[in-house]
Parts: C-alpha cells; sequence; structure tokens
C-alpha cells in the first residue's frame, strides 16, 4: 500500500525517484509526488492526483534539477484522494518535507493541539500533523531534526514508513518505520530509500531491511546509521537481494497478471526445488527439520491470513487435517486479532501472507506469540516484517507478484501447506507409506499439468468474451475446490468489478438458488471425486433455472460436457492437489472478462497490493 522512494547521491534524483514510484504502481494508490532539494537549497514539491504518468506530465515545465529527493505514491487513508492531501506535505515554514506510509492513529488529538498553538493545516491528513509536529518541536526546542524526529515519534500512535527532509541540511535524509516497510540501498557514494527493494535494485544489489522503530539517518559521504527512539545505535545488516530486474517487468505479456498466471509452472518448480525429491522419494522443508519438537507434536494448528491467503489456508486446513491428523482452524487474521481467542503453547498458528507486509496478519502474529504459540510463516516477500516477526517458516519463492490481484502466491502457498502436511505427516506417522509416494509424485507433476492446462488460453479467453454482460457471478465447489470457488470469484470481483459469490456447492438450496436465472451464469467447479454425483445434481438445478453453466471437469467427463454449456477440461490429479489446476482457468475467466471491460487488470480501483494499514 502506497509506495515510498528516496534518493541521495550524485545522480538527479528526479529520474531516480520517478522510475522508482513506478516500480512501486503495483501497490496501488491513488495520488504521486515528489520533493527535490535543488542545487541552491530550495525546496520544490510537485504533487498530483492521479498516476505517476500525471506527475510527469505536471512537472514537464518545473524545476526538477537536485541530488537529493523523496517520492510517495499515495493510498489514501485520511482525507479524499485530491492534489492537497498527495504527499510529500511540507512544514509552515517551509523547510521540511514528509512522505508517510500508514496511519497516525492519534492524529485528531495532536492536530488539536497544534492548531491551538496557532499551526495552520493545508490537508485533511494525518500525515501533515506529523510533520507539523517535528516542526514544532524542532523549532520550540532548537533541536536538530533527528531529536525532533525522534521526540516526534514517541508522541505518534499508529503505523508508519517515513522519510522527511530539511532544505537547511541537504545532505541528509531522516528515515524510520514501525508496522511499515521501509528499505534502504547502498550504492557507491549513494542511498536509495523504498517501500521494498524494488525501485532499488537496477542500482544497487546492496540493502537493509530496517527493523520496526528503527530510524535510519542516511547522510551523503557517511555510512549509514541505525538508531532506536531512544538514539541508541541500532545493528543492521546489510543484505544482497537476490531480485533481478526482468523478474519485475512484464517481458511481453500486456499485463503482470497474466505474465504471473503463465509463469505458475516455473514458480511452482522453484518452489519445491530442493524440498521435494521424487527419486529419494522425500519432501524437506528445513523449517521442519530445524523445529521439528514444537511442529511435529502441535495440538492445534490455527492459520491466520487475509483475502487470497485465507482462501489458500481453508486448503491448507483441510491438508493438515486429512494428512496429519491434527485440528487445523482457519481465522481472518482481522477477526483473530480482536477477539481474545484462547492460544495454548501447543498450538502452532501459522501466517499466510503473499506481501509479508499485511498489518491485520502481523498484528494476529505478535498476539499469537505474545500468548506462547509456536508461529510459521508462509510468506512471498523475502526480509519482509512477518518472516522477521515469526519463529520460523518457508518462503513460497514464487519471486516479485505484481499485479494486485494474487495469482501465483496463491498457488505457491498451496504448494508450500502442501508440503508441510507430507513432511509432518511423514513425521507424524499419519500417512500411508503408499499414499506419501503418490501424492509426491503428483505434486511434483503439477507444473507440467498447469503447462497443458494453460494451452486452453484461448478457449478461455472465447468464453469470457461471452460474459462480459453479466452482473453476477455464481462459483460453486464442494470438498478441496470449495475454497477454489471463493478465490475464483474474489479474482472476478476484484479486476472486473462484476460480483460474484463463491459458495460450497451444497449450500446452493439453502439460498443462493432464489437468485438463479438466465442472466447468472455459474461456475462449477465438477472434477470426479467422491462428491461428483451431487454436483451433478446441483448443475441439474441450475439448468432447471436457466443460468449458463461453465463447469469446470476431468478431461474426457462427456456426462457434464452434454449437461454444461461451457466446460473447460483439467488433467487427472488427486483429488487434495485440485486446486492447484483448478484455479488456473478461474484465474484466466476473470483476467479475460476484466480485460474486455476495459479495467485496469494490474491495478484495480480502491485495492492496494499490501494492506500495510487495517
Ligand atoms: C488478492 O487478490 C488480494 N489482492 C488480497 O485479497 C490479498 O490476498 C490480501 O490482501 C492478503 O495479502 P497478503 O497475502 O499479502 O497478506
Ligand atoms: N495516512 C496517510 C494519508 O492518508 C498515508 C497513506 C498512505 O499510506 O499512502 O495520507
Amino acid at each position: 500500500m502506497c509506495g515510498i522512494v528516496g534518493y541521495i547521491g550524485k545522480r538527479k534524483a528526479y529520474p531516480v525517484l520517478i522510475n522508482g514510484l513506478k516500480r512501486l504502481e503495483y501497490r496501488g494508490y491513488d495520488s504521486a509526488g515528489v520533493a527535490l532539494l535543488n542545487d541552491d537549497n530550495e525546496l520544490n514539491v510537485y504533487k498530483t492526483k492521479g498516476k505517476v504518468s500525471d506527475l510527469e506530465a505536471y512537472t514537464e515545465d518545473k524545476d526538477v534539477s537536485g541530488t537529493v529527493g523523496i517520492a510517495h505514491t499515495r493510498w489514501a487513508t485520511h482525507g479524499e484522494p485530491n492534489t492537497a492531501n498527495a504527499h510529500p506535505h511540507i512544514s509552515s515554514s517551509g523547510n521540511l518535507a514528509i512522505i508517510h506510509n500508514g496511519i497516525i492513529e492519534n492524529y485528531a488529538t495532536l492536530k488539536r493541539r497544534l492548531m491551538e498553538k496557532g499551526v495552520e493545516f493545508k490537508s485533511n491528513t494525518d500525515t501533515e500533523v506529523l510533520i507539523q509536529l517535528i516542526e514544532y518541536i524542532q523549532s520550540t526546542k532548537n533541536l536538530d531534526l533527528l531529536t525532533a524526529v525522534r521526540m516526534a515519534l514517541h508522541t505518534v500512535i499508529g503505523a508508519y514508513a517515513i522519510a522527511v527532509i530539511d532544505k537547511r541540511n541537504p545532505d541528509q535524509i531522516i528515515a524510520a518505520r514501525k508496522s511499515s516497510p521501509l528499505v534502504v540501498g547502498i550504492g557507491e557514494d549513494e542511498f536509495f530509500l523504498g517501500s521494498d527493494a524494488s525501485p532499488i535494485i537496477e542500482y544497487t544489489k546492496k540493502v537493509i531491511y530496517l527493523d520496526d522503530k528503527d530510524i535510519a539517518i542516511i547522510h551523503r559521504g557517511e555510512e549509514v546509521k541505525v538508531v532506536d527512539f531512544y538514539n541508541e545505535e541500532m545493528k543492521h545488516d546489510v543484505t544482497e537481494v537476490a531480485l533481478d530486474l526482468a523478474q519485475i517487468e512484464k517481458g511481453g505479456y500486456p499485463h503482470f497478471m497474466l505474465k504471473e498466471i503463465f509463469e505458475q509452472p516455473d514458480c511452482l518448480m522453484d518452489c519445491m526445488s530442493g524440498r521435494v525429491n521424487v527419486e529419494a522419494n522425500n519432501v524437506v522443508l528445513s523449517a521442519v527439520i530445524d523445529h521439528r519438537e514444537q511442529l511435529v507434536n502441535a495440538r492445534r494448528f490455527i492459520i491466520v491470513a487475509c483475502g487470497t491467503s485465507w482462501h489458500a489456508a481453508q486448503i491448507g486446513k483441510q491438508l493438515l487435517e486429512d494428512i496429519c491428523k491434527v485440528p487445523c482452524e482457519v481465522e481472518y487474521a482481522s477477526e483473530f486479532r480482536y477477539r481474545n481467542p484462547v492460544i495454548n503453547n501447543t498450538d502452532v498458528v501459522i501466517a499466510i501472507s503473499q506481501s509479508g507486509e499485511t498489518a491485520d496478519t502481523l498484528a494476529a502474529v505478535e498476539l499469537a506469540k505474545e500468548k506462547g504459540a509456536f508461529i510459521y510463516g508462509i510468506c512471498n516477500a523475502i526480509g519482509s516484517s512477518i518472516p522477521r516477526a515469526t519463529h520460523t517458516g518457508s518462503y513460497i519463492h514464487v519471486g516479485p507478484e505484481i499485479g494486485v490481484a494474487s495469482t501465483k502466491a496463491f498457488t505457491g502457498q498451496v504448494t508450500v501447506l502442501t508440503m508441510l502436511a507430507l513432511a509432518l505427516g511423514k513425521e507424524r506417522g499419519t500417512i500411508d507409506e503408499q499414499k506419501y509416494k503418490d501424492l509426491i509424485k503428483e505434486l511434483y507433476d503439477i507444473p507440467e499439468k498447469m503447462k497443458e492446462l494453460l494451452k486452453q488460453c484461448d478457449a478461455i479467453r472465447d468464453i469470457s468474451q461471452i460474459f462480459t454482460y453479466a452482473r453476477n457471478f455464481l462459483y460453486l465447489g464442494r470438498g478441496y475446490n470449495y475454497p477454489v470457488a471463493l478465490e475464483g470469484a474474489l479474482k472476478l470481483k476484484e479486476i472486473s468489478y462484476i460480483h460474484a459469490e463463491g459458495y460450497p456447492a451444497a449450500e446452493m438450496k439453502h439460498g443462493p438458488i432464489a437468485l438463479i436465472d438466465e442472466e447468472m451464469p455459474v461456475v462449477v467447479i465438477a472434477t470426479k471425486n467422491v462428491l461428483y454425483e451431487k454436483v451433478l445434481s446441483n448443475i441439474q438445478e441450475i439448468k432447471a433455472r436457466r443460468a449458463r453453466v461453465i463447469a469446470l471437469v476431468n478431461e474426457g467427463d462427456e456426462t457434464i460436457k452434454r449437461m454444461a454449456d461451457m466446460v473447460i477440461e483439467l488433467p487427472h490429479t488427486m483429488e487434495c492437489l485440485e486446486p492447484l489446476l483448478a484455479t488456473i482457468p478461474l484465474q484466466l475467466l476473470a483476467y479475460f472478462i476484466a480485460v474486455c471491460k476495459g479495467k485496469d487488470v494490474d491495478q484495480p480501483r480502491n485495492l492496494a497490493k499490501s494492506v500495510t494499514v487495517e
């Protein structure tokens, strides 16, 4: 959510900042802005509602010189998305500029106090309150910027990643974080700041991932210094980022989402690499080796997640209960964190998050940790907050996911959950040898089967074009495929803005059937498993109400072909692995419907890639 970029060094700051903002566009935003200090130490701030390209157009005839600057893409939380509320915000004197990601929870009280002291505000944001507070502290107590920032942060309640510049001290950027991500890039005589490493990697691979309550002092010609809110120097590791530019570019596809859908076979190979070994007939997860005791003896699993990751969790629950015979609960992280859950030290809490930055999931992790649970993270973004807050975990290793609608992260999460269930089931002795062996072999074959399935892309595009008229969609599935129905519906909602609901097929009769008529297409996942006959009856019930049925069936299923209006054939696999295949056509269906409707597929309205606020 929102993007932060900063630069100080020998280059012109403006192109680095604009380029960086473009790399962060995937996070979702509504306005953009930049603050630059030119060679005469004048502070130039330009901002505009809309896209980074609008900001570029706006600055065409402006002074964008200078070798230090900060830039921002905003995702409004306080105050409308308009130019006045866009960041950077400047202090009353015009000396300080700030960019901020997150929320200042006690901004109203602070604002009232500052107004009583005569401070005037130009925006409705919580962010402006912070910069005015910093200036107020600095000017009334005659302090340097770092001390004023530290003191202000002691007063502030909330989540933030910030960067501040002062035109009276043009060789320095002060950056700080609490619950929102921030990365410092270290080049040759130059430094970068980013919400993640993507705006930095084309210049340097050396980064410092700031920890919560870290303040970085980035000074031209000096080493980066990190202190805490009490000015105690903090140890920081410089890490090498294993990310290259091709991974964050579109590679010939019209949208990141389509590229990411097509990457899934390779991503899953990467995810399984070094972990699934068909010859040796085993699954090795280092977390399970290193923390065998806690994981194998877990009396209960509780999975916390949001959105698509929550759907993956629903599949994980079935896998862990089927294969490991351990009860498993799935909770929305946002509910879990506020309902005082009963947690024991024999519980293992699994946190699933693509971004590793989702505020609710992070808070759920902290709560479970306080209550004594052992925490296992399943994340994608390396070095993000959740993996750093957990006791152990497994990265899904699917590479950066740029499209706001999650695709490859979902299949990566399900793959890790399958590997986890297999590794623990084996250790616990709850899976028989033959099933263990078959599952390993089948899991390993999934990428090839995905490739086969992706060959139906054009046929799915043709089907999609028929349905752009629809205002509502119903998705039905059972067992392992019920979460797939939920995920298919979420994908369609997110990017095409068509209302869609996912339901367990048998629940249809308990309400949703009232909605079914010729205008409501129904997607049914109807693979040949124990519930096949029952799903057949559901299809008949739908057809009797004249709705059009798009059925996902196993290859060669002639029965459903005769009943449904359209079928998409899935390669055969074991039932618990079906979600890895069934999800793919639903991603493509949502993608093509949204493209046909002319929607912004990679950056859908109102959505952010990483939801770092509640
Ligand atoms: C997925 O398409 C969504 N954009 C959203 O539901 C997402 O899965 C959710 O916000 C959780 O994100 P996370 O996996 O990064 O924690
Ligand atoms: N709360 C701030 C605002 O509304 C920052 C939002 C963001 O993270 O982009 O301006």
